[in-house]
């Protein structure tokens, strides 16, 4: 919404009046991928210097925000019914106020207003900073849209309020937007286009969450290895940048090697790994490093060359393999998980062999499984079929999940008689005398309490597990602690 110069000085003044009040309340929830998480708690930040506290109870709430997610039509049905929640709890408190933020409010912009009634405010990925001036528009009784995309936006100068707080582990955001255009995937579209945030920046938050005693960062984006410092700016116009610009950059490698020197004792995680962007480079960082842990997301997607190239995945099944092979070559005990998406457009019984023989070939140790859903505006949309009827989509589906559970439990077994390093995280679901935490390759392990405690690093002797689980007794402290 269109606003003068000075009736957003106004807003700002009306807010500072309110901030002292400090007494409106914020229930905020996510949906989506990590990064959705981690926007929350920058959102979070923002609103707390509005005079917002969060609230876990949606019947207290003055303002609901909700993070949405688009990838799947699935992710939006989901959202759709948590609109119709909120509707319910309106009826009893008619000030709330709701909000829809994230992809789906990109996606949809103010069409969002007309679909659904219930929704006052729809902010974009990029427009959170904007967030103060919105809720002024809201209270004062209209509604508010922001989706503007932009070039810049990292939010590296906001201090994200933790929400999902064990106190161990924190995601810190290192990229925002994705260049890749999967033919299939809404992100480039929803999140706008790739851009890096200041290592500095990033190195404070990391700085600060070390002072506070958190013992794992994991560093995120759709594609991280893809993060290139060079002053700011989009990652595409970096071959417009200056020779000193070029020569000072900050690539993914770097930036790894800076963290992991800096923190010895702090674990390091990164997600998501595209393959054609995966470097030596960086696979060479991870195995210097004993606080990189030893664990790879590296979605794959199919394992057909043909469909491949349909989806605009630039590499091929051999050079995924090579991939594969010179990471298990330098680092042998690195755990790799996948995505995969079964019935792509023209996806025939052969295609979907080669996925599964690709699956016999890496053995992953996770994967995340989906049937391919048509997303609006997308390549794919625009320029293939949906083809595929839903009952081969889910057999071949069905067929997938079945050999990662395989692979999964073979994987599992063979940790059965070594000794692990884990971070203890929280209290085990199923019982409160266990410890739940993971190891390096990410794999979770449970085991009784005895003398340890959140945040310690212990060591397990793994003696069985279950299908996504070990189970141990603690033998000892790690000598990280
Ligand atoms: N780079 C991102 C990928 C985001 S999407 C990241 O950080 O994870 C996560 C996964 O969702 C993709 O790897 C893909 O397997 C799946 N996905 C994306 N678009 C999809 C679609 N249209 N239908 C089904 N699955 C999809
Ligand atoms: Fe989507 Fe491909 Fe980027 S899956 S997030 S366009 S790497």
């Amino acid at each position: 919404m269109e606003k003068t110069i000075d009736e957003s000085i106004q807003g700002q003044a009306l807010v500072l009046d309110q901030k002292k009040e400090n007494k409106r309340k914020l229930f905020i929830e996510s949906y989506g991928c990590q990064m959705n998480f981690s926007d929350s708690e920058i959102v979070a930040s923002i609103l707390e210097k509005e005079g917002f506290n969060t609230t876990q109870n949606l019947e207290d709430a003055d303002l609901v925000l909700v993070n949405t997610c688009s990838i799947r039509e699935k992710a939006e049905q989901t959202v759709r019914k948590r609109l119709e929640k909120y509707n319910a709890v309106k009826k009893n408190n008619p000030k709330m106020k709701v909000g829809v933020l994230g992809c789906m409010a990109e996606r949809l912009k103010s069409k969002f207003l007309e679909e659904e009634k219930i929704v006052d405010l729809v902010v974009g990925p990029d427009a959170y900073k904007d967030l103060p001036n919105l809720i002024e528009e809201v209270e004062a009784g209209r509604n508010a849209v922001n989706v503007i995309l932009s070039k810049e936006e990292t939010y590296g100068d906001i201090s994200p309020v933790r929400l999902q707080d064990n106190g161990v582990s924190a995601f810190v955001s290192i990229t925002r937007g994705c260049d890749n255009m999967c033919t299939f995937c809404v992100v480039p579209f929803t999140r706008g286009r790739e851009r890096s945030r200041d290592p500095q920046s990033i190195m404070k938050e990391i700085d600060d969450l070390v002072s506070k005693n958190y013992k794992e960062v994991t560093l995120l984006g759709q594609n991280v290895d893809s993060y290139l410092w060079y002053g700011g700016g989009l990652k595409r116009d970096f071959k417009h940048a200056s020779e000193f610009q070029k020569a000072t950059a900050t690539n993914f490698a770097k930036l790894l090697d800076m963290v992991a020197i800096k923190y010895p004792k702090l674990r390091l995680r990164f997600t998501t790994s595209n393959p054609q962007d995966m470097t030596m480079e960086v696979i060479d960082i991870m195995a210097k490093h004993r606080n990189i842990c030893k664990y790879i997301h590296l979605p794959i997607q199919s394992g057909s060359d043909r469909i491949l190239k349909a989806m605009n995945r630039l590499h091929t099944r051999q050079e995924y393999f090579d991939l594969i092979d010179n990471i298990k070559s330098r680092i042998p005990d690195c755990a790799i998980s996948q995505d995969i998406i079964t019935g792509f457009p023209t996806e025939t019984e052969e295609d979907h062999k080669d996925t599964l023989s690709l699956m016999e070939y890496v053995q992953y140790d996770y994967g995340f499984m989906f049937a391919y859903s048509e997303r609006p505006g997308t390549l794919a949309a625009k320029k293939m079929e949906d083809d595929i009827p839903l009952d081969v989509k889910k057999r071949r589906l069905a067929e997938i999940i079945e050999l990662q559970r395989k692979h999964s439990e073979f994987r599992h077994n063979s940790f059965i008689g070594q000794t692990v390093e884990v971070l203890i995280e929280k209290s085990s679901k199923k019982s409160s005398e266990h410890w739940s935490g993971r190891t390096t390759q990410n794999t979770v392990v449970v085991f009784p309490k005895d003398q340890y405690k959140i945040g310690d690093f212990a060591m397990v002797k793994i003696d069985g597990c279950t299908s996504a689980t070990l189970l141990g007794n603690a033998v000892g402290y790690s000598d990280n602690n």
